[in-house]
C-alpha cells in the first residue's frame, strides 16, 4: 500500500466523492451532480486523499462567503477500508493549511461518535477551542424529511496562512 497523498479536489473527483458518501451509509447522499459541481467550484477549498492512485477520502468544504476566514466543512468521509488511520484528521489539517482558514465549522448530529471524535481530536491537536451550539433543529427540515438536529461545531483559533 502506497503512502497516502493529499491534494486539492477537482471536477474529476466528484464521482469518487459521491461513491464514498453513498457507501458511508451515514452521510446525507446528495445527487452525483451536486458533488461534481461542488468539486469544481469549491475544489480549491476542498481536499481528497489517494492511496494506490485511488481516492479513498474527501473533505468537501468552502470558505464562507460572509466570513472567508472560516472554512465550512460540508461533508468529510473516508472509505471504510481506510478508517482509523488518521486520514480524516489529516484531511482537515491539509485543507485548513491550504486555505489559510483561521476557524473551522461543521455540523454534526449528536449520535455520530466518529465525527464528534474527529473534530474534538483536530481541535486538541491544533491547540484550538471547540464550541458546540444549537444550529439546525429538526423543525428547520421539511416535515416529510425527518432529520435529527445538526449541532454547529466551531473550532478556533487556527494558525491561518
Ligand atoms: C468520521 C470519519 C470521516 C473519520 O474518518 P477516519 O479517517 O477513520 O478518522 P481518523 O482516523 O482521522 O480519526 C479521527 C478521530 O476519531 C476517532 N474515531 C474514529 N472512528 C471512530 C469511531 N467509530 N468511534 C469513536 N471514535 C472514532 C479516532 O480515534 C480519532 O480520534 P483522535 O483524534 O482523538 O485520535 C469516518 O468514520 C467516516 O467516513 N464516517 C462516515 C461519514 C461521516 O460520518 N462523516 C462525518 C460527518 S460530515
Amino acid at each position: 500500500m502506497s503512502k497516502p497523498t493529499f491534494r486539492r479536489a477537482t471536477l474529476a473527483d466528484g464521482a469518487a466523492m459521491w461513491r464514498i458518501a453513498r457507501d458511508s451509509r451515514v452521510l446525507d447522499l446528495n445527487t452525483s451532480y451536486a458533488y461534481l459541481i461542488m468539486a469544481r467550484d469549491f475544489g480549491e477549498h476542498s481536499s481528497v486523499v489517494e492511496v494506490d492512485g485511488e481516492v479513498v477520502g474527501f473533505c468537501m468544504s468552502y470558505l464562507r462567503p460572509a466570513d472567508p476566514s472560516t472554512l465550512f466543512v460540508w461533508q468529510i468521509a473516508v472509505d471504510s477500508s481506510q478508517r482509523g488511520k488518521g486520514l480524516a484528521g489529516r484531511l482537515l489539517e491539509e485543507t485548513v493549511r491550504a486555505t489559510g482558514a483561521t476557524a473551522l465549522e461543521s455540523t454534526v448530529t449528536a449520535d455520530n461518535d466518529a465525527s464528534n471524535a474527529l473534530f474534538a481530536g483536530f481541535a486538541a491537536r491544533s491547540g484550538a477551542t471547540e464550541t458546540i451550539t444549537e444550529f439546525i433543529t429538526p423543525d428547520h427540515f421539511p416535515a416529510d424529511d425527518v432529520h435529527g438536529a445538526e449541532l454547529l461545531h466551531r473550532i478556533e483559533p487556527l494558525p491561518g496562512a
